[in-house]
């Protein structure tokens, strides 16, 4: 059997840059800091999150740790920039974080601009980064969220995640305990709901 870490070796394509209907996924660039501060900082998109809201210096140093680890292939995290098609311009961000190598399972994370949310473009960039990944030979890919992201749990939801649990006060984030909900998604069920969505591929 494979290792996730040989499917994930260096490809004749690096799949860092994915296209979908309305975005591009692509790395970072020094270009994007104002648009990556222009989220990272404001409050209502970091609620739910472990870091943030951050100042210019927190975003600085986000983008020089994103440009460094760019520079390697293969690494164990997937940081990409959500660029709208639209506007031309990067208004999130989306990983998957290779967390366990032997059993071929990720972690998803995602974060957007406050504006856009609510337009099915989470979910749109989940959908290729899924099919990225378990067409590389991932086995599972996971996520979780705080109990109250209902907007986050929903990505995972509509993207076919299953709840498998909620950890209970498992966070201290900025002063209070937080509940956590996990959930995954196995390449089986990735496999199934393809088939199910194209019956005749
Ligand atoms: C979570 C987040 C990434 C979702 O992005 P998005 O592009 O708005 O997501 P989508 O539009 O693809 O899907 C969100 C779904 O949740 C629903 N939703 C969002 N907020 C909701 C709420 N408060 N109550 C009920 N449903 C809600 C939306 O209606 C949508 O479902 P639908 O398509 O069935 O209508 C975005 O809200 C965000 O950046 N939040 C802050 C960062 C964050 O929490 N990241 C996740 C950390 S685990």
């Amino acid at each position: 059997m494979t290792t996730p870490a040989a499917d994930l070796a260096p490809q004749p394509e690096r799949p860092d840059r994915l296209g979908t209907e309305r975005l591009i996924l692509r790395d970072f660039r020094l270009e994007d800091t104002e648009a990556v501060h222009a989220y990272g900082s404001d409050p209502e998109v970091t609620a739910y999150m472990p870091w943030g809201p951050n100042t210019p210096e927190d975003t600085a140093a986000f983008m020089a740790r994103a440009l460094e680890q760019q520079a390697t292939w293969p690494r164990l995290d997937l940081g990409l920039a959500i660029e709208l098609k639209a506007e031309g311009r990067v208004v999130g961000s989306i990983a998957l974080h290779l967390r366990d190598i032997p059993n071929a399972t990720v972690e998803l994370g995602y974060v957007l601009r406050r504006d856009l949310w609510g337009r099915g473009l989470v979910s749109e960039a989940a959908e290729a980064l899924a099919a990225m990944g378990f067409g590389l030979g991932l086995h599972r890919i996971a996520a979780a969220c705080d109990a109250r992201n209902v907007g986050s749990y929903r990505v995972m939801e509509k993207l076919g995640m299953r709840r498998e649990g909620l950890l209970r006060q498992d966070r201290l984030i900025r002063g209070a305990w937080r509940d956590t909900y996990v959930y995954a998604l196995l390449a089986q069920e990735w496999a199934e709901r393809s088939r199910r969505r194209s019956p005749t591929s």
